[in-house]
């Protein structure tokens, strides 16, 4: 049975706390998006009132303001001259690659962008994220440029996956990112080859970017019932 509610938060928790008590004295640190990121990021405040010094570059607007409102010092992403580690949530991990699929919080753009441009990606879960392959529970999200929508939705059907829109509801209009551009979750079922596929959607004209994190993460941080672990 998958843990809910409290139990669930008191994993998050915990893997957070452990992710943010590696984080060195003047590091700086790219902050992910989500329930677990914001545990990361409120572990990290308290360790900046105790002394630590840090600068973070956060991967979206929810982030940066709850960082913001913690003290934490913050910097852009075109302003870092380096990210010594980024600590980041996610949606699903593959147990035998660490390959990650994100962006169900619709931040993956900024979240891929902030990752790429780090020394390392630390990932932290609940082990209900754990998966055998991409894709078993969760759709991949693809950003794409509002106009003409349809048609990269058209060429991912194409790819053999489900689209829908996302939207918001009650009234149902579009989710819009950061980034002002919309948010397609395509069911592929599980992926046989998420390398393969991440490559083809990125060929798609339209398509900014997708929510498969492929060679991406240097560690994943688990808690589950027995504890912390942590997949290299
Ligand atoms: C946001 C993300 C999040 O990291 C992902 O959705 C996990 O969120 P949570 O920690 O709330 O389960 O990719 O774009």
């Amino acid at each position: 049975m998958p843990p809910e509610g409290d139990e669930q938060t008191r994993r998050k928790r915990a893997a957070a706390e452990r992710a943010a008590s590696a984080v060195q004295d003047g590091a700086v640190v790219g902050l992910g998006t989500g329930s677990t990121a914001e545990c990361v990021i409120q572990a990290l405040a308290e360790r900046v009132k105790e002394g630590l010094r840090i600068v973070g570059v956060p991967t979206s607007l929810r982030s940066e303001r709850l960082a913001r409102s913690l003290g934490i010092p913050l910097i852009d992403l075109q302003d870092a001259t380096r990210i010594d580690v980024t600590i980041d949530g996610a949606d699903e991990v593959a147990v035998g690659t660490l390959d990650v699929l994100k962006g169900h919080g619709g931040a993956l753009l900024r979240e891929k962008l902030v990752a790429v441009a780090s020394e390392r990606e630390v990932i932290v879960v609940d082990d209900t994220k754990l998966v055998e392959r991409l894709g078993s529970r969760f759709a991949v999200p693809v950003e794409v440029v509002p106009f003409g929508w349809r048609v990269p939705a058209q060429a991912l059907e194409a790819l053999g996956g489900r689209v829908a829109l996302r939207s918001v509801p009650p009234e149902g209009e579009p989710f819009v990112t950061d980034n002002g551009n919309y948010i397609l979750d395509v069911d592929f079922g599980p992926i046989a080859n998420p390398a393969a596929l991440a490559n083809e959607i990125k060929t798609i004209t339209g398509v900014i970017e997708h929510g498969l994190f492929i060679g991406i993460a240097h560690e994943v941080i688990v808690a589950g019932a027995q504890g912390v672990e942590v997949l290299t």
